[in-house]
């Protein structure tokens, strides 16, 4: 299978985290988000090993809450000691409302307003990542105006393609995020950050891209910050305490994707970075990354009841599900791959269908071309893997449909993270 949380019981029925599909179904309702708890604490506990082999003891790995953004998603990473880059008040104030401590938020974000700015101050949060110079001023000015010395990151652009979808690239020089250092623009960031008195430069962020599994990606960036960390001291006479490399390890959606070991990659990383550090005559940084996918991803499947069968004689076959680009825009966005399976055994024959949605468009596609068994019917249950991370985050209410229930899976036990949207609840703010 492709993940160890999905198996067959002995007649044939799917199981998610050793649970029923179906019978989960039956008790939450479709479509219906699954979350294996315990996968993700496994994942988190991955990483804070890893981290803690590579880095020492003070590093830590930030939850990336873009990726699955809900109230106990941030009860388990304050368990599991991890702390949090959030990027809008919506997710500060959601891990607030978990009781995640302030102290351990990092505030990302390329436009965040001065609302925003006011409203992350007021609650104390941590550091902010700095994404380019209107934001210095207006945060410096701000935490000016409050007395106090606002600890952050200085997000810098190092010039890197990781080779990932365009979408999810964002390390190159010519993209929206973070100031690059080809054009010198990163040094002038650097100086006049250092020249605000309300700011406690603390370190350098960059985020190269998503879905990564060019085993050099993260080597290369140890290079390009720790060469720039260097150009900084030289320049400035200024060092940094804490480095930031952002998140992006690809997860397996299909059995077409490789296998990444993790904490081997981090190893290598962290190697590679005492050894830069070591011959530029920095200290050993503080070092941080932001996984999202890689702890949620494989953590979650979503479930749908088919509507209908739909077989156009020489041309194609749909299965219609009572989900679609709502609950999951990601092959309309990306064209990205899943892996689909039925949730109950259904004879030998297969075929090939697009799995559909119920959205008023065409394009509203979930997965095309995918196989299952042949006499698939209205009422059948068809899960959809992998579907932890950018999911339930990237939802919508397009035609007014509301969103799926999101349902925690530990230790063979469920329960309801966040339950189910009503048509009240899509109405809700209209006057
Ligand atoms: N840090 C920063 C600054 C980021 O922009 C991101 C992702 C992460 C960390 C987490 O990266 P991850 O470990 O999850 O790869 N909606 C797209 C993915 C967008 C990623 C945006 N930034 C998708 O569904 O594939």
């Amino acid at each position: 299978m492709l993940c160890e949380n999905i198996a067959r019981a002995a007649d044939g029925a799917l199981l998610f985290a050793g649970q029923s599909v179906n019978a989960l179904a039956d008790t939450y309702g479709t479509p219906l988000y699954l979350m294996d708890e315990d996968r993700i604490r496994r994942n988190c506990r991955m990483y804070r090993a890893a981290f803690r082999d590579a880095f020492g003891e003070d590093a830590l790995p930030l939850y990336a809450g873009k990726a699955a953004s809900f109230r106990q998603i941030y009860r388990i990473m304050a368990e599991e000691g991890l702390g949090i880059d959030a990027v809008s008040p919506g997710e500060i104030g959601t891990a607030l409302s978990a009781g995640f401590p302030a102290e351990e938020i990092y505030y990302h974000g390329d436009g965040k307003t001065d609302a925003d700015i006011a409203y992350a101050l007021d609650r104390g949060v941590g550091c902010f990542i700095v994404d380019n110079g209107d934001e210095l001023i207006s945060l410096s000015e701000q935490a000016a105006a409050r007395s106090l010395r606002q600890k952050v990151l200085l997000r810098i652009t190092p010039g890197i393609d990781p080779h990932t979808y365009h979408a999810v690239n964002t390390g190159a020089v010519d993209v929206k995020f973070g100031v690059p250092v080809e054009t010198g623009q990163a040094m002038e960031f650097v100086r006049a950050a250092l020249g605000m008195k309300s700011l406690e430069v603390a370190g350098l962020h960059c985020h190269v891209g998503s879905m990564v599994f060019d085993e050099d990606v993260f080597l290369r960036t140890i290079d390009l910050m720790v060469g720039f960390m260097a150009d900084v001291r030289d320049e400035l006479g200024f060092v940094f305490r804490e480095l930031n490399v952002g998140g992006g390890y690809g997860v397996r959606y299909t059995d077409d994707d490789p296998m990444a070991d993790i904490p081997a990659r981090i190893g290598e990383v962290g190697a590679r970075l005492r050894r830069r550090i070591a011959e530029a005559g920095l200290p050993l940084p503080r070092f941080l990354m932001e996984p999202g996918r890689s702890i949620v991803a494989d953590a979650g499947m979503t479930v749908y009841t088919v509507c209908s069968v739909k077989r156009i004689p020489g041309y194609k076959s749909y299965v219609i599900t009572d989900g679609g680009m709502t609950d999951n825009p990601r092959y309309c966005l990306y064209g990205a791959a899943y892996t689909v399976l039925h949730a109950a055994p259904r004879g030998k024959l297969r075929a090939i269908f697009d799995l559909a949605g119920r959205c008023c468009e065409s394009g509203d596609i979930i997965q095309p071309a995918i196989s299952l068994p042949a006499a698939t019917c209205r009422g059948d249950r068809i899960a959809v893997c992998t579907t932890g991370a950018y999911n339930f985050s990237m939802a919508s209410n397009y035609n007014r449909f509301g969103r799926p229930p999101l349902v925690m899976l530990r230790g063979g036990e469920s329960y309801l993270a966040v339950r189910r949207e009503t048509v009240e609840d899509v109405r809700a703010l209209d006057l």
